[in-house]
């Protein structure tokens, strides 16, 4: 049993639920001064006041000592005493063995780099530093890390629902070009753009794919981010939409961070099927989908014009629910071309971008419970007004934020900067963009109900920030306030894993 207290917080901060929350039902925080959370095993079991989550605790611990004494006796009536005694015995000895290090998954690279910092402890010897009554007993084989949060704000993992973050190559010269003032449309046409990382991402072997994949994602646990989605898209066959696949997974296996995956065949049409978009979609249905089955939980299309025409990517989508992919959308970035509209139609979990949604497929969205997915990093690198989260908030919709990292239209994961803009230029308030980070980002994976909120029977995935309040996250803005990463219930991320 691992179990994970963390005590003190000045606040601790959550929305609440297993669904996305709509409308102005977004401002509704939970906030617990002097908050505590208990985890065992990975999922939590206790959230409250320090002082109540320290009596659960020590309930539990006088539960399990009496099922314990119990469980002795009957096993001594059995005759199996020497067995119970030998596992009791290296029980024992594990605990005492017990450091911070224990907490990281094994084979993690940052678990070399770890201390116990003077508010981590953890062994037998915590039974003085919970307080505990003089009877009151630890089981022996049951370590408990505390984690003192003193000063501190704690908060759910961030969740971000839109990324493109496995990919070959740069694009830096694009990025200068439309700085001058190239359109991101003008150098897709050039031949530049998405078609550019699909090269990259071709050449690339999968051990570089990989190891390139691990560092973003070691940024992202720097920021606080506990689960990220990610797309294919970068394959102009199905050989590399595998490779891509198969790197999610590897990554998925060893990193921390989880990774959802998304099957986004349909993002560019290859130059050897220019012209024949349709064509492309017909081969997408024959053999993209069936590689991807069962490996991808979404499906995502990026519906624009020059790019996937609405029919085409309404085929593509139907066919991949009937393979039983769920649905995702780039839709409206550039153009309105209805895609909001086809997304609420079909039953997707989320629609993305939104730049020129029109309010009638908003409110469809809205009608059909269709995540709107907003990506500010975006808008701001294309220098292109912000997506109406303000309105759509304000007429009913559920909104999520998410960062996009890409090649091309967005090279940033930068939680810190997506806050700023959320709260600065596209006006959320600070609860509204937490619970776009946190619960809705997660109902935008369809993971609301394991992720996302301090809640009892989610996974133990948490942040702790070094600051006295969640509303320091927009006030001191575009810093990253992040001082401790908690992931299903073990210590992945230390103030000294970023500055040292
Ligand atoms: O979400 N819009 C399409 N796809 C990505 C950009 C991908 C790229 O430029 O490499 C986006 O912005
Ligand atoms: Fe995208």
């Amino acid at each position: 049993m691992s179990t994970l207290l963390i005590e003190n917080a000045n606040e601790l901060v959550t929305p609440e639920g297993r669904h996305a929350l709509n409308g102005h039902a977004m401002a509704k925080l939970r906030v617990i001064p002097n908050g505590a959370l208990l985890s065992e095993n990975g999922v939590i079991t206790a959230v409250g006041t320090t002082e109540d989550v320290r009596r659960q605790l020590r309930q539990r611990q006088s539960d399990r000592s009496t099922s314990h004494k119990l469980n002795f006796e009957s096993n001594c009536q059995s005759d199996r005493s020497s067995s119970y005694k030998s596992s009791f015995e290296s029980n024992c000895q594990s605990s005492h063995e017990l450091s911070c290090e224990s907490n990281l998954p094994s084979g993690h690279p940052t678990s070399g780099k770890l201390s116990c910092g003077s508010n981590f402890s953890s062994d037998r010897s915590s039974s003085r530093q919970l307080d505990l009554r003089p009877d009151d007993v630890i089981i022996r084989d049951d370590a408990i890390t505390r984690i003192d949060a003193t000063g501190k704000t704690v908060l759910p993992g961030f969740v971000d629902p839109h990324t493109h973050f496995v990919f070959g190559g740069y694009r830096e010269d694009e990025f200068n070009l439309r700085l001058q003032g190239a359109s991101y449309m003008d150098i897709m046409r050039m031949g530049g753009g998405i078609a550019a990382t699909n090269r990259a991402t071709h050449a690339a072997s999968e051990e570089e794919l990989y190891a390139e994949g691990f560092k973003r994602m070691d940024r992202m646990l720097d920021l606080g981010i506990t689960t990220v989605e990610g797309k294919t898209g970068y394959g102009e066959d199905t050989a590399t939409e595998d490779k891509m696949l198969r790197v999610m997974e590897l990554l998925d296996r060893d990193h921390p961070v989880d990774v959802v995956k998304t099957y986004l065949g349909a993002h560019a049409v290859p130059p050897s099927w220019k012209g024949r978009s349709g064509e492309y979609i017909d081969y997408l249905i024959k053999e993209g989908l069936p590689m991807a089955a069962g490996r991808a939980e979404f499906c995502d299309v990026f519906t624009e014009e020059g790019v996937f025409s609405l029919e085409e990517s309404e085929k593509l989508l139907r066919a991949a629910k009937e393979q039983g992919f769920k649905l995702k959308m780039h839709a409206d970035e550039i153009e309105p071309m209805g895609g909001a509209g086809l997304a609420a139609k079909l039953g997707a979990v989320s629609a993305d971008h939104l730049l020129k949604a029109k309010d009638e497929d908003l409110f469809a969205m809205r009608d059909a419970g269709c995540i709107a997915c907003v990506l500010p990093l975006t808008a701001f690198s294309l220098r292109e007004p912000y997506a109406r989260a303000r309105f759509m908030i304000d007429h009913g919709l559920a909104v999520a934020l998410g960062t996009d990292l890409n090649p091309g239209s967005c090279y940033s994961q930068s939680i810190p900067l997506m806050i700023a803009l959320a709260t600065i230029y596209m006006k959320l308030t600070i609860e509204e963009t937490i619970t776009a980070i946190t619960l809705n980002a997660a109902a935008a994976i369809d993971r609301a109900d394991r992720i996302g909120s301090l809640e009892k029977g989610k996974a133990a995935d948490v942040v702790i920030l070094d600051c006295p309040g969640y509303r320091h996250l927009s006030y001191h803005f575009a810093m990253n306030l992040v001082d401790t990463v908690i992931k299903k219930g073990d210590v992945v991320r230390r103030p000294c894993d970023r500055n040292c």
